[in-house]
């Protein structure tokens, strides 16, 4: 328990812009500070930090609160464990008297479990520094991998005694109970209930939560018989979950901020080595696959990442998928390839802080050269194998979020492929939509209206997509048409029709092509949708009603009222299922006549240009003007015939 003052001492002295800051990046802006909100999926920043207040807050989730509170959230942790954080942040003495065994009791699980992973990181530690074995078999490993005294004592290493239950033994006897330390995963209960320690006869590596307080670790075994695996985790626990630890964040997140860049490894001990060799901003995912949330984490800091391979095929490959859920959540991903036989490792420690950062600036490359060059190298001139390696970067191209990175990249792979970027651009707009449809298609929803059943239950494809319209084409103001889309998304947006939602199928249709609608009301009301949709399968409309932006809220309420109806078919609501099949037509209709006057008042604009031209510059034209017709006439084509 912590006294009052002692609590009053520590919310003088936090200052939540730094409280704050070692978490997340912020960025001042006038009096206050901004970010990209840690606690909900965003692009642009809506989480705000007043220093003169003390407090923050996010426009965007509305999650609000003190220095505290923040990292009560952000760590999961009790308020008094959040207190302890910033006290030991501001070198505040917290004075706790001894927990009586009531008390004890009723420490919850979670706290117990740090207590007792605090305690064995301390064990692991002394063995490792005092005892004859630790001296002799743990010191003497870790020397002979080239690690000094002070990175050994930085990250903490230790070494767990070659005995079955030596650990287990003395912390039971410390006072620390078996149900915590089976729980930490620190000992194996036998059928028998005697206790054996995982991690015996192995050399230790704490696993830091990103505040630093270890929640897990890791051990190596010394044998090199491959019957041994090579290193045992902490398994899962209340505490330490594999899917949102990154080891090496908590001494990272500085130099990652600072440097604005990251460096992915794969292993605990190239994350030393690079340390030891003075590169600060480098986290490990620790052999397995990476997560979303791990790259959430990386993101909080900075959205540069280059990832380091060492030289061998089979680890290229399979790290390539990787690489995609890194570009999917619009992190700048490049990559670096050591010499072959090299790892991080190895190469830290026989070359020299500038010979390492100096390899880096020159070998780092972007994810498009590294993947055309791993992919072509097996297919060299064989076509389908070259049709195939396109197929597959374009699919990489197609997660990225972001429109501006997407067409750079497109460029580079037109012009390393020696494809056309018009063709590309077509791609990647497809497996936009597709995505977006298959993203949007309700999962065994409780009340989603189903297809009709009439024999073929799935709507046809085509009936779902209308035709791509060009890379080429620039958007034109189109006020109507997009007022006739702003409506359908506000009124019936949450509705299904080909068994996707309104909304979805609208957006991918328009954002998936990159289409951007020109009126700057209607815009932001299409990408506050977009982005609300995003985090949450239905919109509440009352978020636009009740909008800040005095035009928005009014165009709202004038749409959704009664007294406003673009087409005459919609004035009684019948049926939802009644409903359904007129949005089946209405949908599409509308995205077709938005799609149609574009594409018109580009034709028209061709026409004008043919004058007076000839030659290369005229065949150049002319080709376009025969791809917009036909997309114009399969619009058209969509149009007149009706839908079911
Ligand atoms: P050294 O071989 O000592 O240099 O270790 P390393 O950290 O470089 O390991 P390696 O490159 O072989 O593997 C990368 C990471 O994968 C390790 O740091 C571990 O996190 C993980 N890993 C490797 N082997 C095993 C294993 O046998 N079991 C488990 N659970 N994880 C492993
Ligand atoms: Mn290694």
């Amino acid at each position: 328990m912590i006294d009052q003052a002692t609590i009053d001492r520590i919310m003088d002295a936090a200052r939540i812009e730094d409280v704050i800051g070692d978490y997340i990046t912020l960025k001042k802006r006038g009096a206050n500070y901004t970010a990209c909100c840690p606690f909900h999926n965003e692009k642009t920043p809506s989480f705000s930090v007043s220093p003169a207040r003390g407090i923050f807050k996010c426009f965007g989730c509305g999650k609000a609160g003190t220095a505290v509170t923040f990292v009560m959230a952000h760590e999961n942790l009790t308020y008094w464990e959040a207190l302890k954080v910033v006290a030991k942040k501001y070198n505040i003495d917290v004075k706790e008297r001894e927990l009586s065994p009531e008390e004890q009791q009723h420490n919850n699980d979670r706290e117990s479990m740090m207590i007792t992973v605090a305690y064995a990181q301390d064990y692991f530690t002394k063995i490792l520094h005092s005892h004859v074995d630790g001296k002799n078999i743990g010191m003497t490993y870790f020397a002979e991998r080239g690690f000094t005294e002070a990175t050994i004592s930085k990250f903490q290493l230790g070494y767990c005694l070659d005995s079955r239950a030596a650990f287990s033994g003395t912390a039971l006897r410390d006072g620390y109970k078996k149900e915590f330390l089976v729980k930490t995963g620190l000992s194996v209960e036998r059928e028998s209930g005697e206790l054996v320690d995982r991690f015996f006869g192995r050399v230790i590596f704490p696993i830091h939560s990103i505040s630093g307080r270890v929640i897990g670790f890791g051990g190596r075994t010394l044998k090199t018989d491959k019957s041994t695996p090579k290193y045992v985790n902490s398994p899962e626990s209340e505490i330490y979950h594999k899917s949102n630890t990154l080891y090496g964040i908590y001494f990272a997140k500085k130099a990652m901020m600072q440097s604005d860049k990251c460096f992915l490894v794969e292993g605990y001990t190239d994350v030393i080595s690079m340390h030891q060799a003075g590169i600060g901003n480098v986290v490990a995912s620790s052999g397995t696959s990476l997560t979303t949330e791990q790259i959430r984490l990386i993101k909080r800091f900075t959205p540069n990442v280059t990832v380091l391979y060492d030289g061998d095929a089979a680890g290229i490959k399979a790290s390539l998928r990787g690489i995609d859920m890194l570009l999917e959540e619009g992190l700048n991903v490049k990559t670096l390839l050591l010499p072959d036989g090299e790892d991080p490792d190895s190469f830290a420690k026989s070359h020299s802080v500038t010979e390492f950062t100096d390899f880096i600036s020159q070998h780092e490359e972007d994810f498009i050269s590294f993947k055309t060059k791993i992919l072509l190298s097996d297919s060299k001139s064989d076509p389908i194998k070259r049709a195939e390696v396109i197929t597959d970067i374009v699919r990489s191209i197609a997660v990225i979020p972001e429109a501006i990175p997407r067409s750079v990249y497109i460029r580079e792979c037109g012009k390393l492929m020696e494809i056309g970027e018009d063709v590309l651009t077509d791609e990647v707009a497809k497996l936009r939509r597709k995505k977006l449809y298959d993203d949007a298609r309700p999962a065994p929803a409780p009340r989603a209206p189903q297809p009709p059943t009439d024999g073929d239950a799935a709507p046809p494809e085509e009936a779902l997509h209308t035709p791509a319209i060009p890379a080429f084409v620039e958007n034109v103001f189109c006020r109507e048409q997009e007022r006739e889309l702003i409506y359908l998304l506000l009124r019936f947006g949450n509705q299904f029709c080909f068994g996707v939602r309104v909304s979805a199928y609208i957006i991918s249709e328009i954002a998936g092509e990159d289409l951007n609608l020109q009126n700057l009301v209607y815009r932001q009301i299409f990408e506050e949708y977009q982005k609300l949709l995003e985090a949450s399968e239905t919109v509440d409309v009352r978020h636009f009603i009740n909008h800040p932006n005095q035009q928005i809220c009014e165009l709202a309420i004038d749409l959704l009222s009664e007294k406003y109806t673009l087409s005459k078919i919609w004035k009684q609501p019948d049926s939802p299922d009644i409903e359904e099949d007129r949005l089946r037509v209405e949908v599409p209709k509308a995205i077709n006549v938005y799609k149609s006057k574009i594409v018109t008042q580009a034709i028209m604009r061709l026409q004008a240009d043919l004058e007076g031209k000839s030659g290369e510059e005229l065949d150049a034209l002319l080709l376009k003007l025969g791809e917009l017709s036909k997309v114009r006439t399969r619009l058209s084509e969509m149009l007149s015939r009706p839908v079911f």
